[in-house]
């Protein structure tokens, strides 16, 4: 029994302390209320038969009325802690918690999209707007247009897909086809907005090939095209080189070799320097420290006279690249089938920002 206090009425609550940490969560606060509580509390009752008391009793009974009241709060509080103690205990049973949280999967940007966007980067620096096109196309637009003669090979069933389907009335000639490459978005881009142009064009593009480590039949092409007054070969080679210098390194060597394309007079491929074994020859250069990226030239004059413009007057320049050949090289990839493939293994190697 808890200590007495002298009184006999204060003492007769002593049961009822003691009791205090046998409570349930809603007796505690009953008990509180029946002890305590500021209106019919029996503490409180008790506080106001003190005038009734004779006065040389009055201050020790206060006292004691006092810490009777300090042992309550005590117990009911230390009572209401444990209460709450154990419930935590409780919802917390059968959660293991020393078991690892589970890993999030944090999304990332594809390699092919990463490089994409960078190329698009670099040439919206240099004042190149980007534009786009339909990748179903007709003859005149991927072929005819561009200055490939009727017969040539590329126009075979062999190398393009083509569609059953008719083109829309009023559309510049011939079967409809999946363009094989983003150099009919020149066409379309000459034609709707006059001298000076300057656009990057990046697309989806198909051919009939087979897919192996090295060719997909659908994949990406970056197409670039400047036309106005007075541009050179000067200004190709310039703003290619200094493409490669921002994507790669400022230290890569490039090299412009020779090349043909109907669209183009001269034509060139360029070379970079091997990201791999940096100019020294490995299997993924075939021994020969150069990688190409990329195909480009003069744009021709009959193109020119194609879209209307004065070959007299104005000059102009494109490439062409693949983001797909492209992320290989950079990222040291040994086969193309890797970027579709999907595997979570090989993306967070590649894909994860600062990755490289
Ligand atoms: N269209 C060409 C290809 O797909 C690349 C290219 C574009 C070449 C522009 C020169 C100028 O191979």
């Amino acid at each position: 029994m808890p200590e007495p206090t002298g009184y006999p009425d204060l003492d007769a609550l002593l049961p009822r302390l003691e009791a205090v940490p046998t409570l349930g969560a809603d007796g505690l606060e009953a008990e509180r209320t029946a002890v305590l509580g500021r209106k019919s509390g029996v503490l409180t009752a008790a506080l106001k038969t003190l005038a009734a008391r004779p006065v040389e009793e009055r201050k020790a009974y206060g006292a004691a009325l006092n810490r009777l009241k300090v042992r309550f709060e005590l117990a009911l509080d230390a009572r209401a802690e444990a209460l709450e103690a154990e419930r935590r205990r409780q919802e917390s049973a059968g959660v293991d918690l020393t078991m690892p949280g589970r890993r999030r999967w944090v999304g990332a940007e594809h390699p092919v999209t990463r490089v994409v966007d960078e190329i698009v980067g670099i040439f919206r620096e240099l004042g190149f707007a980007v534009a786009t096109g339909p990748e179903v196309e007709t003859e005149w637009y991927n072929f005819l247009a561009l200055n490939f003669p009727a017969d040539h090979p590329a126009m075979d069933m062999h190398d393009t897909l083509y569609l059953d389907a008719e083109p829309a009335a009023g559309e510049p000639g011939g079967r409809l086809l999946l363009r094989t490459h983003t150099s009919p978005v020149q066409i379309r881009t000459m034609l709707a907005v006059p001298p000076p142009v300057r656009v990057v064009i990046p697309g989806m593009v198909y051919r009939n090939d087979a897919m192996d480590a090295s060719h997909l039949p659908a994949f990406s092409q970056i197409e670039g095209l400047a036309v106005d007054e007075g541009i050179s070969f000067v200004d190709l080679k310039a703003t290619l080189t200094h493409f490669a210098h921002r994507f790669f390194s400022p230290e890569t060597k490039t090299r412009f070799r020779p090349s043909f394309f109907p669209f183009t007079e001269p034509s060139a491929e360029m070379d970079v320097e091997c990201q791999l074994c940096h100019g020294s020859g490995c299997p993924a250069c075939k021994g020969t420290g150069w990688m190409e990226i990329l195909g480009c030239g003069m744009v021709h004059e009959v193109v020119l006279e194609n879209v209307n413009l004065d070959p007299a007057r104005y000059t102009g320049w494109a490439f062409g690249m693949g983001p797909h050949r492209i992320a290989l090289l950079r990222y040291g990839v040994p086969d193309i089938r890797l970027l579709l493939g999907g595997d979570m293994r090989f993306l967070e190697q590649v894909g994860r920002p600062g990755a490289t």
